[in-house]
């Protein structure tokens, strides 16, 4: 498994430890990695150290362990390194992988590598299952929504680029979580699935129910798209990492991300909260942690 110490792996390594305590699972972590979320887990972890985007680090790892099945959470784009891997061993595990709905952006410069990744996976000889969520919320682990609820906190507005009116479906990472238990759990299952959240909002409507769910007004401030990519793009070039928003996010701010989620729920018996509930409980877990206000 890869991707153990992130949001995600963390959340469905908490159900796999209740569906099969004293497990036995081989993690590949990063020299770096903070491992000390997973020490309370009642699972024999063995811990791989390495890098999931290297031939070298899969290469010593396949001369150890062969395993059943892969579950490679950390990043789709390394799927073709992976697979070239197997291939020098002649085996074909079963692989469950995470991918994004980000495939289906119109920006290229963000969707090829996916579409790429994808056709690579297509041609794998063995069963696989690819899970691609929406944007993912459920924690201060979160790489969007956090952000978000803290800035409405702290200063009570937040700038719409653009009409504000186009639609996303956030999807709690901890129904992803569970979607990949039950991808693990039904073998037979095999091909690509969408998963997105229980409710399709609007940027506007997201704001309206972060004021909702903080108690307090969230004074929504309409600017032009443009002002928008030029301050992300040099906010990315100064902070890299560190840049609250990514131009990406504004770019993608004008697509309408809601995807259907039919074949999830009728294959993987998926059935995601509503985003209410599940910003409900971010905010709760951010208030009990003191990282916005009570
Ligand atoms: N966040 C979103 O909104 C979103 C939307 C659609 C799809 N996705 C995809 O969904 C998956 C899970 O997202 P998440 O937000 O739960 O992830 P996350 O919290 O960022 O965690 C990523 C995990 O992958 C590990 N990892 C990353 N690169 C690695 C490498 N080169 N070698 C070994 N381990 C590596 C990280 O290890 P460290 O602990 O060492 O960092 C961490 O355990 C990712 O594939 C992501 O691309 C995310």
């Amino acid at each position: 498994m890869t991707g153990c110490t992130g949001l995600t792996g963390g959340l469905f390594l908490n159900y796999f430890a209740q569906l099969f305590p004293e497990r036995e699972l081989n993690c590949l972590v990063r020299p770096n990695s903070d491992r000390s979320s997973l020490s309370h887990l009642k699972l024999k972890l063995n811990y791989c150290v390495g890098d999931s985007s290297t031939a070298e680090t899969w290469d010593r790892i396949f001369s150890e362990v062969i395993p059943d099945t892969i579950i490679h959470i950390a990043q789709l784009r390394q799927i073709a390194t992976i697979l070239n891997c197997l291939k020098k061993i002649k085996k074909i595990p079963r692989l469950i992988v995470i991918g994004t709905t980000g495939i289906y952006s119109q920006y290229n410069e963000y969707s090829q590598d996916y579409k790429t990744a994808e056709g690579q996976l297509k041609t794998y000889q063995g069963s696989y299952c690819l899970l691609r969520p929406t944007m993912i919320y459920g924690s201060h682990r979160d790489k969007n929504l956090h952000k978000l609820l803290k800035f409405c906190d702290r200063y009570g507005f937040f700038p719409v680029f653009g009409s504000g009116d186009n639609l996303i479906q956030p999807v709690h990472a901890d129904d992803l979580a569970q979607a990949i238990l039950t991808a693990l759990q039904k073998p037979n299952i095999q091909g690509a699935y969408d998963l997105s959240g229980g409710t399709v909002v609007s940027f506007r409507e997201l704001l309206t129910l972060v004021g909702k769910l903080l108690g307090k007004p969230v004074r929504q401030i309409s600017l032009p798209l443009n002002a928008g990519i030029w301050s992300a793009t040099i906010l990315e070039n100064i902070l890299k990492e560190r840049s609250p928003v990514r131009r990406e996010q504004i770019l993608r701010l004008q697509e309408d991300k809601a995807y259907p989620h039919d074949a999830a729920q009728k294959d993987l018996d998926f059935f995601p909260r509503s985003l209410e509930v599940g910003l409900q409980q971010e905010v709760a877990l951010m208030r009990s942690l003191s990282i916005i206000s009570s």
